[in-house]
């Protein structure tokens, strides 16, 4: 065992950040309000959109999304299998079906010719995921979304920061909606954003995520009124002030987190491309500006005499945690009610088997990086074939 410990997400918040929380939980005022509206216009300049709102996480974002999109029972929204549950789940929630198309192997997100082949009169959405922070292929994906007048919905909780052709993703996409989880590039422990060039629609998401109040008690503070109306079916989906001010303080030093992050992510580029032959790489483009949330690589198990959890087990014997993402969604137990297999989406069942998450975070060293190429080349080197 090593005396090194890297372990895959290492969060420090900024003072800032946590001069902001604590000047909130003074304040008297904890729930939704100023640091919310707040958050919300700096996101929305952060990403050169109009529109923004805040809601308690990514999760809940996505829901409030597509049931506003009217996605319910009958209804088809085409997604990807390679993806964290959520992004599924939300389509169960609001009782559609989702479909799945397979993505592309070197890029992990969806292949926008097989969303092609799924596209059917009952589809009510597109659902991309942006894995690991590079943005899916935007530019085909519209041209479908346009041709056949279906929205596109960007699952951007991994890509707050991402450019697609210098356009961030709320830019390129009908609405985006980002995470701000505890894992993710930009935090405010538990929360997220929907943003989009819709004024109306991002005023209905604001409604839905207040129980479909008129107005919430911060307006009726505001107002000097007691009075609301409910006037749709809502949802519990709105951010407190505690987490907004959270984010509004790590959003002060996020590009340079996004420049600490990019550097590591070269580090292990320059790294292990000598490795080329038994791992492969993330890609990269240079119309294309990753978040870098994650770092995985794609082990070659044809040249390797280990699988992928034993390369796993041997990384955590050097003090390093690895992690994987994804597991294809239809592998585990409750979504093989959806009865499908390996067959039908066979680079998400090949990605699946192969992936390594490497851990990647603005407060890791260029030297534990350097540690962490060298635990990978060492066990590549006693298990080549
Ligand atoms: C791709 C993807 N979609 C959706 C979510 C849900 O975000 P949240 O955890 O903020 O609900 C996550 C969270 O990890 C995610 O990775």
């Amino acid at each position: 065992m090593s005396a090194k410990k890297i372990p895959l997400y290492d969060l420090k918040l900024s003072r800032k950040a946590l001069d902001e929380a604590e000047k909130t939980l003074k304040s008297g005022w904890l729930t939704t309000g100023s640091k919310v509206e707040a958050f919300e216009k700096a996101v929305a300049r952060y990403t050169g959109v109009r529109h923004a709102a805040a809601v308690n996480s990514g999760t809940s974002g996505l829901v409030i999304t597509l049931k506003l999109l009217g996605i319910s029972s009958r209804k088809e929204v085409i997604t990807t299998p390679f993806s964290f549950v959520a992004t599924t789940e939300v389509i169960l929630q609001c009782g559609a079906r989702p479909v799945f198309a397979d993505i592309n192997p070197q890029t992990f997100n969806i292949d926008p010719d097989e969303v092609l082949r799924k596209v059917s009169p009952r589809t009510a959405c597109i659902l991309p995921v942006d894995i690991a922070g590079y943005p899916a292929d935007y530019k085909s994906l519209s041209e479908i979304s346009k041709r056949y007048k279906i929205p596109l919905v960007a699952d951007a909780c991994h890509s707050f920061g991402a450019r697609y052709h210098k356009k961030s993703i709320p830019q390129v996409a009908d609405a985006a909606v980002f995470s701000f989880h505890a894992t993710k590039n930009l935090t405010c422990g538990e929360g997220g954003m929907v943003v989009s060039r819709h004024a109306d629609f991002i005023r209905a998401v604001k409604v839905m995520s207040r129980h479909g109040m008129s107005a919430g008690a911060y307006q009726r503070q505001k107002a000097n009124r007691w009075e609301y109306d409910v006037v749709n079916l809502g949802w519990k989906g709105n951010l407190s002030d505690v987490h907004a001010s959270i984010g509004l303080g790590e959003l002060e030093s996020f590009d340079r987190n996004q420049t600490a992050r990019k550097k590591i992510a070269h580090r292990y580029l320059k790294n292990l491309t000598s490795l080329a032959d038994y791992l492969e790489l993330p890609p990269v483009d240079e119309k294309i500006e990753s978040a870098w949330h994650l770092f995985i690589i794609r082990l070659n198990l044809a040249r390797l005499k280990c699988d992928r959890n034993r390369f796993i087990n041997l990384m955590a014997q050097n003090g390093v945690a690895c992690g994987v993402h994804y597991k294809p969604i239809y592998e585990f137990s409750f979504y093989k009610k959806m009865g499908l297999t390996s067959q039908s989406f066979p680079n998400t069942a090949f990605a699946g088997r192969r992936v390594v998450t490497l851990p990647l975070y603005p407060g890791l060293s260029l030297k534990d990086v350097d540690y962490v190429c060298e635990a990978v080349a060492s066990i590549i080197n006693k298990n080549a074939r």
